[in-house]
């Protein structure tokens, strides 16, 4: 039987990682099925019962299920405790029974796009991270491990940024991590800014002055889309270099068939593709 894996949200049919594990697979001589499971608001566990009953090796997770994962796995990588919230499940079956692991691979994959892909460093930069949910607890321990000279957590709901900020302040001594309010950000100026916020998925910009931006400063949005997101057209009015999210999606997935495979795919002709496809699509619908 060969080994299946898939990914499992709510909306789930705009999900771009069968083609891109699809694509690791044929590059690395991996024998895998990988498909798409929509499972109810209500019913995520049992959605992933029944795949994992049927011989389903590991999951990839998405909205609005990461911490739901998170609980599901009796066993934790170090980096999804961290987050409190897992994109990515493991089922090893062993003498009839079933262990379930949980890796957090969103902070690896948004690092390692900036540092390597992009060549932007996060070392020793004062770094600008907007939003507070979910999608920002899971990437903090990976910039924090950059050794950023700060840390700014802002969000539309001040309180979040505080209990984000707490959990993280003393995880790597000498990283300032700090909260500042969305009116107070027009006083400082960022090294790197980070939309880590839900505004982009319904073409919203979140609270950010363009004078937050410092000059040839970089802006990178975790979302992607087929144009150039409010946030980004902002940043780069205001003379910021600017990068979607689109790197990111790609070495997340490298970062999970990793782990279940313990095979590394090649990234690089991954994004390419993504990326022309993008662009394609763009220029079809301008028409
Ligand atoms: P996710 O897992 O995607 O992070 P979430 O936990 O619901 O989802 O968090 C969404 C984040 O985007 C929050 O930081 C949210 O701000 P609030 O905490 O104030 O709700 C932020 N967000 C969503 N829509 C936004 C918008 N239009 N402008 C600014 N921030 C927004």
């Amino acid at each position: 039987m060969t080994d299946r894996y898939a990914v499992v949200g709510n909306p789930i049919e705009h999900s771009k990682s069968p083609e891109i594990h699809a694509a690791f697979a044929r590059e690395t001589g991996q024998k895998i099925t990988y498909e798409k499971i929509l499972a109810p608001v209500e019913a995520f566990i049992s959605t992933v019962d029944a795949f994992r009953g049927g011989g389903g090796l590991g999951v990839n997770v998405t909205l609005p299920f990461k911490i739901q994962a998170y609980q599901y796995a009796a066993h934790r990588t170090p980096r999804a405790v961290l987050a409190g919230a897992a994109n990515t499940l493991r089922f090893e079956h062993t003498d009839g029974a079933v262990q379930v692991l949980a890796d957090n691979t969103d902070g690896v994959g948004l690092v390692r796009d900036i540092c390597i892909n992009l060549g932007h460093a996060l070392t020793d930069r004062r770094v600008l991270l907007l939003g507070a949910g979910g999608a920002a607890q899971s990437v903090m321990g990976a910039i924090l491990d950059e050794k950023p000279a700060s840390i700014s957590i802002s969000n539309r709901t001040a309180s979040r940024a505080h209990d984000l900020a707490g959990r993280f302040r003393l995880i790597v001594p000498g990283v300032k991590v700090d909260v500042v309010e969305n009116r107070q950000l027009i006083a400082h100026k960022y090294d790197v800014v980070i939309n880590a916020t839900a505004a982009s998925l319904n073409e919203s910009l979140p609270l950010i002055p363009a004078g937050a931006f410092a000059r040839e400063s970089f802006a990178y949005d975790m979302m992607y889309g087929r144009s150039a997101t409010p946030f980004l057209l902002l940043a780069a009015n205001a003379g910021a270099v600017t990068s979607d999210g689109l790197g990111m999606l790609v070495e997340q997935a490298a970062e999970a068939f990793f782990y279940w495979r313990g095979v590394r795919p090649t990234t690089a002709p991954v994004i390419a593709t993504m990326r022309k496809q993008l662009v394609a699509a763009n220029r079809a619908g301008a028409i």
